[in-house]
């Protein structure tokens, strides 16, 4: 399943992204972009990034809590 279809990069890409700029301090949407090695075109697929970001984030705090 494609997450950017502009830059044909497939969800398990974007998940693998997603856990490099969640350990690099500057998780942005941006960052996810740049480590993606793509550049947003359309810009459809930014909510979608932003989820899986906040997901992440969630899934964080939820770790440090325990
Ligand atoms: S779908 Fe990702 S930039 Fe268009």
């Amino acid at each position: 399943m494609f997450v950017c279809n502009c830059n044909g990069v497939r969800m398990r890409d974007m998940s693998v992204a997603v856990e490099q700029v969640m350990g690099g301090g500057a998780p942005t949407v941006a960052a996810v972009y740049e480590a993606c090695g793509v550049a947003p075109k359309c810009g459809r697929c930014k909510v979608d990034i932003q989820r899986l970001l906040d997901a992440a984030n969630a899934e964080s705090c939820a770790l440090a809590a325990e």
